[in-house]
């Protein structure tokens, strides 16, 4: 059978209005979660076009950097008028500085911006910023306030749980965000101190839900795939899913959401070949933003996750990641296309990836 006419089905969900930040109203429920050092304007390009994608995003951006004017991170928030509705990620715990960067963002012409309070890296955390907002209140809370009252775009909160088991503390966040004027809290359903372990606690954003009286709340861990998604809906009663791995490993999800919403049904994600087509045409998106040797190198993050997801021999991968010249990228390509996937055909269903998570000690990373 040939991959085009796969149909996979799954029981859709009731009917609901479309997502609303403020008045802001967005043209799915599937949202991209930040990810730092991937979800950069090539990749949201390439997840737009293949359907489906609500609000992209930046990873994280540090805000005291945009306003010094810092290039990188200027870099970072670059986006264009198909990258759209586009909301841009600042992280900081300095009121005026958070402020001044809200104001810069939204002249700048970005549809929402969002805190992040869920980092656990240490080098954020340190700071104050990141999941270490979550440990003091009322001083966040008044951050939150004070972004909020400065501009007229939605502003909206990235959290964990809390900060550890004995600190769940997203459900009074998430209600006193909604008292200051915040237009959505994402939650992933874990604490900061569990880092990517263990599941997801559907059980905790389903408390955060519960915890608001209007705005949406948007469920965050662990969706790679439709049935997770429809458990992530029917326990938490969240209002749109925001996905980060999962769309790294099948850019294609958004797509299969929407159909499945739609009509209960939905094809399968892209072939060794897809995939492959669309790696190049990631790069060549880049090759217009950096030169050639510069591209190369940026892109070995991302080629990386192609590869796995393309189901592409080890030793193969890692020749990919060799590659300095146009003419050496072409050539590891040319052979991972004539070598095809080890499991699977280059034209068929490949079987899913495993998904790697940033491991050990959550102090560390
Ligand atoms: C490599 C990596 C980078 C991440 N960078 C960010 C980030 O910049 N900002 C943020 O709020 N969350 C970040 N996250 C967390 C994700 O947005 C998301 O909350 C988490 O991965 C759980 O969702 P998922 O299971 O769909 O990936 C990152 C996660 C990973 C794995």
């Amino acid at each position: 059978m040939s991959v085009e006419t796969v149909r996979y089905q799954h029981p859709k969900p009731p009917e609901r209005p479309p997502l609303q930040y403020g008045s802001l109203t967005l043209p799915s429920r599937y949202l991209l979660s930040p990810l730092a050092g991937f979800t950069n304007l090539e990749f949201r390009l390439i997840v737009r076009e293949l359907g489906g994608m609500s609000l992209g995003t930046t990873d994280l951006v540090n805000a005291r950097g945009l306003m010094h004017g810092n290039e990188g991170t200027r870099s970072m928030i670059e986006t264009c008028p198909e990258d759209s509705p586009f909301s841009v990620q600042i992280f900081g715990s300095e009121p005026e500085i958070m402020c001044q960067a809200a104001q810069f963002l939204e002249t700048y012409g970005v549809d929402a911006i969002d805190i992040n309070m869920g980092c656990p890296v240490h080098r954020i955390t340190k700071g104050g910023a990141g999941s270490a907002m979550m440990c003091q209140q009322e001083e966040t809370v008044q951050l939150v306030r004070q972004i909020v009252e400065s501009v007229s775009v939605p502003v909206t909160v990235k959290m964990r749980l809390g900060w550890d088991d004995k600190q769940i503390t997203s459900p009074d966040f998430a209600a006193a965000f909604e008292s200051v004027g915040v237009a959505a809290v994402m939650i992933h359903g874990r604490t900061r101190e569990q880092g990517f372990s263990g599941n997801v606690n559907l059980d905790g954003i389903r408390k955060t839900v519960e915890a608001v009286k209007k705005i949406p709340v948007i469920g965050n861990g662990d969706v790679r795939s439709i049935p997770d998604a429809d458990r992530m809906f029917r326990e938490t009663g969240c209002h749109g899913i925001s996905i980060g791995r999962g769309a790294l490993a099948n850019p294609w999800i958004f797509r299969q959401l929407v159909e499945w919403e739609a009509t209960g049904e939905y094809g399968p994600a892209g072939t060794f070949l897809d995939r492959l087509n669309l790696l190049r045409k990631q790069f060549e998106y880049l090759e217009r933003r950096f030169p050639t040797e510069k591209a190369i190198v940026r892109f070995r993050k991302m080629g990386h996750w192609y590869l796995k997801g393309m189901r592409v021999r080890k030793r193969m991968r890692g020749d990919f990641q060799q590659a300095r010249t146009r003419e050496e990228f072409e050539a590891a390509l040319a052979l991972i296309e004539q070598e095809g996937p080890v499991h699977g055909t280059k034209d068929g269903i490949l079987p899913d990836p495993h998904i790697p998570v940033p491991s050990g000690p959550v102090e560390r990373w």
